[in-house]
């Protein structure tokens, strides 16, 4: 069954975009979400800009809410937040928490209850596009209708294993960065071979999006769409050569790598 009402502990940047995007989707109403942050400013701002809940109780919040959204920094004090958590809100409320490298074993500790449903998120930052994934790992008391509509309210979700988090973190939520650089780089290219910068940038931009379009109408292997644009010493093949000797594939697989890897070492500083 999908949250009525959704308690956010945390009202800063990410919460901002996830309440946003919910609202702007139709997903949630901003009646359903209330927030509670040590920073004042930002619950009036929060309250003012969307028009959600702000004169409240945080007893009476966690009390009622369906779902509560830790979206607090790791650093913060998760501990006292967990303690009002367990004290306040029934032990059957479901506890999401975005908070980047701590784990649903760690949240259990803070947040109580034996049986609580937890899901750990690494939200997706495309949150106003209603594209990318959001990754979630859910403990064994959660199930996925606590969350599917809310998750899906800012992009799309993809549930895997909480061991795979640090990998989805790189690879998957960053993977706009792999994507932003490339785009840049393209651009560049075509202002380097001569055309000027607003023509190169729209074309890069329409052949990207145009290659995943063709990439999904067709449902072609990107080797096979290769073979058609590439002729016999033609022009794809020589660039294709060039881009080969420039180590390309496994530049972005030593960075993807990298980037799973300094996951992994932030969430073990946090645990
Ligand atoms: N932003 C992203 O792109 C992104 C992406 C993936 C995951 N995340 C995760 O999302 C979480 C939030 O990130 P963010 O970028 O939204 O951080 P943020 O903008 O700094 O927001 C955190 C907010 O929580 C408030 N806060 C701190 N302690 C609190 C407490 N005990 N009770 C209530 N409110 C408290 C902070 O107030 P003060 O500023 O006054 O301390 C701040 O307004 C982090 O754990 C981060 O790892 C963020």
């Amino acid at each position: 069954m999908a949250a009525k009402k959704i308690h956010f502990i945390g009202g800063g940047q990410m919460a901002e975009a996830i309440i946003r995007a919910n609202i702007s989707k139709g997903i949630n109403e901003a009646a359903q979400f209330s927030v509670a942050d040590i920073n004042e400013e930002r619950i009036t701002f929060l309250s003012e800009t969307y028009g959600i809940e702000a004169a409240f109780s945080q007893e009476e919040a966690l009390a009622t809410a369906d779902l509560i959204i830790l979206a607090i920094r790791p650093q913060d004090d998760l501990a006292g937040v967990g303690e009002a958590i367990s004290q306040y809100a029934g032990s059957g409320t479901a506890v999401l928490s975005v908070v980047a490298g701590v784990t649903i074993q760690t949240l259990g500790g803070y947040v109580g209850g034996q049986e609580r449903p937890i899901i750990r998120v690494i939200p997706n930052t495309l949150t106003d596009t209603g594209l990318g994934y959001s990754g979630a790992a859910l403990n064994v008391y959660a199930r996925k209708e606590h969350v599917d509509d809310f998750l899906n309210g800012f992009g799309k979700v993809q549930y895997l294993e909480e061991s795979l988090i640090d990998i989805f973190t790189g690879y998957g939520v960053a993977g706009p960065n792999y994507v932003y650089y490339f785009i840049e780089s393209l651009a560049d290219a075509g202002v380097l071979a001569g055309l000027p910068r607003e023509q190169a940038w729209q074309v890069a931009l329409e052949n990207v999006a145009g290659a995943v379009a063709m990439l999904r109408h067709s449902g072609l292997h990107p080797r096979q769409l290769l073979d058609i644009n590439n002729s016999p010493g033609g022009v794809g093949i020589h660039a294709f050569y060039e881009l080969n000797n420039s180590d390309f594939a496994a530049g972005l697989q030593r960075s993807v790598k990298a980037a799973v890897k300094r996951t992994t070492e932030l969430g073990q500083v946090r645990s």
